[in-house]
């Protein structure tokens, strides 16, 4: 078979070991030829491609990025760009697409499968958003370099007796400031899931001070916000994509908090540094199990389908499914690690 493969979205830690796995899966085990089509979408929509064949994986397991480059498109390109996308890929002899992404790349994936197109999609995304796989690579990296970062700053903010208000990447979910903040042993986390009453935190960082401890750390999702009304917020505008662009929860708090509490505040914004690098070895083995399986799935004719992550088993779930809801940070979890103190 002819499988094409791209990578779209955020990049995100693994990408190249799942694109590896694919060419190994496919070229291999099946005989098949890989096309990669460049920057995403855009790719297919445009017309760029090159052959990936073993050599040209070859050392990728642990690079971060992605080989193929990576893009964002306008929700209204790919629509008109379905039949263009098919026309494309008869002419190139391309029998099944694997698009590795996360939620906007699954939901093109299902407007192009709806169209006709043979898509198995992969999932991808440091924020672990994703409905139906319990885990997605790059979530691990993106914990671990986080807590890295939250280990260095409970230093540097005891030496000067700081609020230290750490902003995270998570624009709908709070995964990424719920595990790091927990395995650092944050002392406040905020997540988009649940606004926070500015009163409630300043006073968990005050009882924390009148304890005599020195410093505090305030974990935060970049897309959480205060309850409405309980203090002054600075709303970001929508680009392009219908992203919201963040005016920055660290900044907002932080001002908040030492205004509040007559202690120093520091923001910290982490931001891409969470998305760059070599992935953790889990995240390898989890996107080259994706890889694999994608290939699978192509082989079965499987397709509207995405891998998905169930337990220990790699499991095919429909696009439609996938792309319904996001997974959301659920009540339970975080109030086992609310304000832990
Ligand atoms: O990959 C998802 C994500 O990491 C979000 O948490 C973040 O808001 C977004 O990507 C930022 O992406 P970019 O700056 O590349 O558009």
């Amino acid at each position: 078979m002819r499988i094409g493969v791209l990578t779209s979205g955020g990049d995100c830690p693994g990408l190249n070991a799942v694109i590896r796995s694919v060419v190994h899966r496919g070229v291999v085990d099946h005989g098949d030829e890989i096309i990669g089509f460049q920057d995403g979408w855009r790719g297919l929509l445009e017309g760029s491609h090159r052959p990936l064949t073993l050599d040209s994986v070859s050392g990728i397991l642990a690079q971060g990025g992605t080989i193929l480059g990576s893009s964002r498109v306008q929700p209204s390109h790919l629509r008109d760009g379905v039949e263009r996308a098919k026309k494309y890929c008869e002419d190139l002899g391309i029998d099944a697409v694997i698009p590795i992404g996360g939620e906007g790349t699954l939901k093109a994936a299902k407007l192009m499968s709806d169209g006709g197109l043979p898509v198995v999609g992969v999932p991808k995304t440091i924020d672990n958003d994703i409905a139906c796989t319990d885990v997605t690579f790059g979530f691990d990296t993106a914990v671990s370099v986080a807590t890295d970062a939250l280990d260095r700053l409970k230093t540097t903010a005891e030496s000067h007796q700081r609020v230290m208000v750490v902003e995270l990447m998570g624009r709908h979910t709070g995964w990424i400031a719920l595990h790091a903040g927990m395995a650092a042993g944050a002392h406040a986390i905020v997540v988009p899931e649940r606004p926070f009453h500015i009163d409630k935190l300043t006073e968990v960082v005050r009882e924390r001070f009148d304890r005599h401890k020195k410093f505090a750390i305030v974990v935060c999702a970049e897309g959480a916000k205060p309850e409405p009304g309980t203090m002054h917020w600075e709303e970001g505008v929508r680009d392009i994509y219908g992203h919201e662009r963040f005016t920055g929860v660290a900044n907002q708090l932080s001002r908040e908090l030492e205004h509040r509490l007559g202690k120093e505040a520091k923001p910290v914004i982490l931001g891409h540094t969470q998305r760059g690098g070599t992935p953790t070895a889990y995240d390898r083995v989890l996107a080259t199990r994706f890889g694999w399986h994608a290939v699978e799935a192509v082989h079965k004719g499987a397709f509207g389908h995405i891998t998905a992550l169930q337990g220990t088993q790699i499991n095919l779930v429909p696009l439609a499914e996938a792309v319904a809801d996001l997974k959301t940070v659920p009540a339970e979890r975080y109030v086992e690690a609310e304000m832990v103190i």
